[in-house]
């Protein structure tokens, strides 16, 4: 990691990622989360305020130091326990079935090996367990998934390898999850091709 991905990534992250417009969807996506929560690409903790008090604790998995010290404010002030005890959503250091929910906000779009995070969520998710999300992807119509493809290259270098053309729903189901809760939506207020969103909920069925 470079000066630019260690420095200034994680407060640009940190400055897009604690607007206001988030808020409702942080709301919506926390809601029902329950018991021992996994939550990765943690970032810079904006989703502390949402946890409802469901949770026991929060286990939280990023691999920037600078987003987990940004954080600090908001952990502090959280009166549900919140550690950071893995750095890569690709390979979790947590044992099968440890965790009763699972939460994943704006970070699907981010790690490299995305399909290696989903089989990793699910393997530590109890089965039965849920995954938690809201994402941005691969918008609906091909008008816009043009301007994606064309602003791709350009996205990954300024925000840390963030893609715009990720199929949200289609990676959740092709790791094994069952989704039992999806909305799809451009976001109102933002340009449509960083604002498509998929907001869900989807079930670990078990390991097959
Ligand atoms: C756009 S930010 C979203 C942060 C946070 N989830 C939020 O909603 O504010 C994407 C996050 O994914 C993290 N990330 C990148 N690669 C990762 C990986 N391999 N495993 C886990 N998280 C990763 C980044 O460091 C960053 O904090």
């Amino acid at each position: 990691m470079g000066f630019y991905a260690d420095r200034v990534v994680p407060r640009i992250v940190n400055v897009a990622c604690g607007v206001k417009s988030a808020e409702p969807l942080r709301r919506r996506v926390c809601a029902g989360l329950t018991g021992e929560v996994v939550e990765i690409g943690f970032g810079s903790g904006h989703n502390v305020p949402y946890y409802p008090p469901a949770v026991t604790r929060v286990t939280a998995v990023e691999p920037s130091d600078l987003g987990w010290r940004l954080a600090g404010d908001r952990v502090a002030a959280s009166s549900i326990p919140v550690e950071r005890s893995g750095l890569d959503g690709q390979s979790l250091p947590f044992d099968d079935d440890r965790f009763d929910t699972a939460l994943s906000t704006w970070t699907l779009c981010t790690i490299p090996d995305v399909d290696a995070a989903l089989r990793e969520v699910r393997r530590v998710l109890k089965p039965g367990g849920t995954l938690h999300f809201v994402e941005h992807g691969l918008a609906p119509d091909e008008s816009v998934r043009r301007w994606q493809r064309r602003f791709d290259p350009l996205e990954q270098r300024l925000f840390g390898g963030c893609h715009l053309t990720r199929p949200i729903a289609a990676l959740i189901t092709s790791a094994g999850f069952t989704i039992t809760e999806v909305d799809e939506f451009y976001e109102k207020g933002s340009p449509k091709v960083g604002g498509a969103f998929t907001l869900g909920r989807a079930d670990n069925p078990g390991q097959p």
